[in-house]
């Protein structure tokens, strides 16, 4: 498998004239065998739409109680799907493969941070989450109440999501990065009757805390909801206990029977919420179904990953991110793979982590993101002992990448260096509210552009439209939706769907239209996707999702500062990079002064969202550039930002010399 042609770029740099045919023994067994084979499956969905999801659905889930209606269409854009029907998540997940011969097969493979290696069967994994799940009943948990689950990577993570579905409560993860005040924040919105948690988490060789922030978070009020505290063991390191309240994971499970009769909940019963941000407000509760959305985990597993029984997948997400969900608590186990569960982090203890766990665990099907591999490229070049040419990742036969744009020369060294250019790679576009993936290659059909997701899934209705809504032609930029319902999409936001109407399906574009925030263009000759960034105020930070609007709403909370605004500047490694521009009450600081609030500015965005949403340059102001109407004008920031000369008219900016003050760090 060779390129075709040469490296050259055009000059918006999206049309790469690189392809890479899939390999033909590659082709030979997938899933999907050849692009006939995938233009007959979107000819299905195109001809009946409704009868090529229930035929899906029909044959990849098991249903307790049929269904009669596929799509349900008369509360737009509420659309429901399946939703006669009945079944358990957990049941499809667990006693599925008990029933089909999996039992003794190993469902997960836990590498923990300092390289002990636990392993558990599906049998053994069915009766973790019953008794899990009966020990949440115990304390009175039950069907449709809101759990929030703040842990560490691990084999009881995966397991408290589960038994969450087992019982029908609705579960929400935090991921462990957050602070308390983001926990709590999730707390009270979700109106959550209880919070499962580790007492730390190991990552990198430290101990980082997760119980007192639980504490801290409850603490901080509003959190009266919140009656039970599960805690599952990790470190042994010292925590608080508040009696009554609190108790010992083991202790919970520990008379439980490991028989736990699922809860039967309908199709549309809310599975789970993640809150994820937005342009505007703070952080939205992307609420998702249970039978669709299975079905998208369990058929993205089969179609974009050509999944097979022999294989050894490893998606290195957290489960605190949709990824996770869809790509480790849900999608593998729904199809009875053997997984990955990674606790550490891939530059511990050195930066050829991720190359030694393929080789020590024969993984075949790695998914990553390229902000992983942008940083693996840096360190094997420092240090070439930790280059995936020392290790065997023999292997592997699939690669996936997500959560943010892959640049060409990223996806090369993935492509040649990790998957030794026999590797496909599937570069799989998708959102927290989309499910699982949405625009992606078929590793077995589609042929390869570096730094393209290529082409929807079968009955996935992308486009790229104009600001009117208008299909704009291949080869011109433009706003990218999805014209038709699908099973999987977000339900609507928890408690707000005002919210969720006004930002997915705006009158502007008909109401219709499933609007992704995402630009995108495509290819004149190939029909191709490139994804061109966020369209809205939202930045991707290491495939990390941040609203400026709630980086601002941290910054201004702190009583120096005046004014904020926060925009996002192009970053080797990690993407983006979060660029904030600061009015303090008091003059602005110079020289050492300066260095020393932004110090304090950055520990104290880490202390009200999370340490992943500290900016990495604060520059200050006496003001901010400004219309005269006294709107910031962003834009103008993020040339600065980019260290880039204003070629823009700035005669509407009220105070125009404030730009050459910005132009540098303080
Ligand atoms: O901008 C797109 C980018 O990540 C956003 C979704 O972020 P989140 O909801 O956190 O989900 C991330 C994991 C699915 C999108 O709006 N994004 C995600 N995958 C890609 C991508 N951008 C380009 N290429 C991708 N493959």
């Amino acid at each position: 498998m060779a390129a075709t042609d040469s490296t050259q770029q055009d000059n918006q740099g999206l049309q790469e004239s690189r392809v890479f045919a899939p390999p033909p023994d590659f082709v030979a067994n997938a899933a999907i065998s050849g692009m006939d084979a995938y233009h007959a499956l979107c000819a299905e969905a195109a001809a009946d739409y409704e009868g090529f999801w229930a035929r899906l659905a029909r044959q990849n889930l098991e249903w307790h109680k049929p269904f009669t209606s596929t799509l349900n269409e008369t509360d737009a854009p509420f659309y429901k799907w399946f939703d006669d029907g009945e079944l358990n998540v957990s049941y499809n997940c667990l006693d599925r493969n008990l029933k089909n011969g999996n039992a003794d097969k190993t469902a997960i493979i836990f590498e923990a941070d300092d390289g002990t290696v636990t392993r558990a069967t599906y049998q053994e994994l069915y009766e973790r989450v019953c008794k899990f799940a009966n020990g949440l009943k115990a304390r009175g948990i039950k069907k449709g109440d809101r759990v929030i689950i703040y842990m560490s990577m691990s084999i009881e993570g995966v397991a408290a999501m589960q038994a969450c579905a087992r019982i029908g409560a609705t579960h929400s993860v935090v991921f462990g990065g957050f602070s308390a005040k983001s926990l709590q924040e999730r707390i009270i919105d979700a109106g959550a009757v209880a919070v499962i948690t580790a007492d730390e988490q190991l990552r990198g060789g430290k101990h980082l805390p997760l119980k007192s922030i639980v504490d801290e978070a409850l603490a901080l009020g509003g959190c009266e909801s919140i009656k039970n505290v599960i805690v599952y063991k990790r470190t042994g390191g010292k925590i608080a206990f508040t009696e009554g309240r609190d108790l010992w994971l083991h202790e919970l499970v520990a008379d439980q029977g490991a028989e736990c009769e699922p809860e039967w909940v309908n199709a549309e019963h809310p599975l789970f919420i993640l809150y994820t941000s937005g342009s505007t407000g703070t952080p939205k509760g992307v609420q998702h179904a249970s039978g669709g959305y299975l079905l998208w985990a369990a058929l993205t597993m089969k179609w974009s990953f050509d999944i097979k029984p022999q294989d050894v997948f490893w998606c290195t997400a957290d489960i605190g991110w949709v990824t996770g969900h869809s790509y480790i608590a849900y999608g593998p186990l729904a199809v009875g793979a053997t997984q990955v569960v990674f606790e550490g982090i891939p530059t511990y203890p050195n930066a050829g982590r991720f190359w030694a766990n393929i080789a020590k665990h024969k993984v075949s099907i790695f998914y990553t993101a390229p902000t992983a591999i942008r940083s693996l490229i840096k360190a094997a070049d420092v240090d070439p002992s930790v280059h995936p040419s020392k290790y065997d990742l023999s292997s592997l036969r699939l690669l996936g990448s997500v959560g943010e744009p892959i640049n060409p020369e990223a996806w090369m060294w993935y492509y040649k260096n990790v998957g030794g250019e026999r590797c496909p790679v599937v570069d799989t576009f998708w959102q927290t509210e989309t499910g699982g993936h949405m625009i992606t290659p078929l590793p077995g059909a589609t042929p390869m552009v570096p730094g393209s997701c290529t082409l929807p899934l079968p009955g996935i209705m992308t486009a790229i439209v104009d600001e009117a809504g208008a299909d704009v032609p291949n080869g011109q930029g433009g706003i990218l939706v999805v014209k038709r319902p699908w099973p999987s999409m977000i339900r609507t936001i928890w408690g707000n769907p005002e919210r969720f109407k006004s930002s997915y399906f705006p009158d502007e574009l008909g109401g219709k239209m499933y609007l992704a925030g995402d630009g995108a263009i495509r290819n004149k000759d190939t029909g191709y996707f490139t994804i061109t960034g966020r369209i809205d105020d939202v930045l991707n930070v290491s495939g990390h999702r941040m609203g400026t609007m709630e980086i601002e709403s941290a910054l201004v909370a702190n009583p120096m500062v005046a004014e904020a605004a926060v925009v996002g500047k192009p970053d080797d490694t990690t993407g983006e990079s979060i660029c904030a521009f600061v009015v303090l009450k008091q003059a602005r600081p110079t020289g050492e002064e300066a260095k020393k609030l932004a110090l304090e500015l950055r520990n104290w965005v880490a202390k009200e969202i999370g340490p992943i949403a500290k900016p990495k340059e604060i520059r200050f102001g006496d003001n901010l550039p400004k219309t005269r109407s006294g709107k910031i004008m962003r834009r103008l920031l993020r040339v600065l930002a980019k260290g880039e000369t204003i070629t823009q008219d700035v005669s509407t900016l009220e105070n125009p010399a404030i730009l050459e003050q910005l132009k540098e760090a303080s």
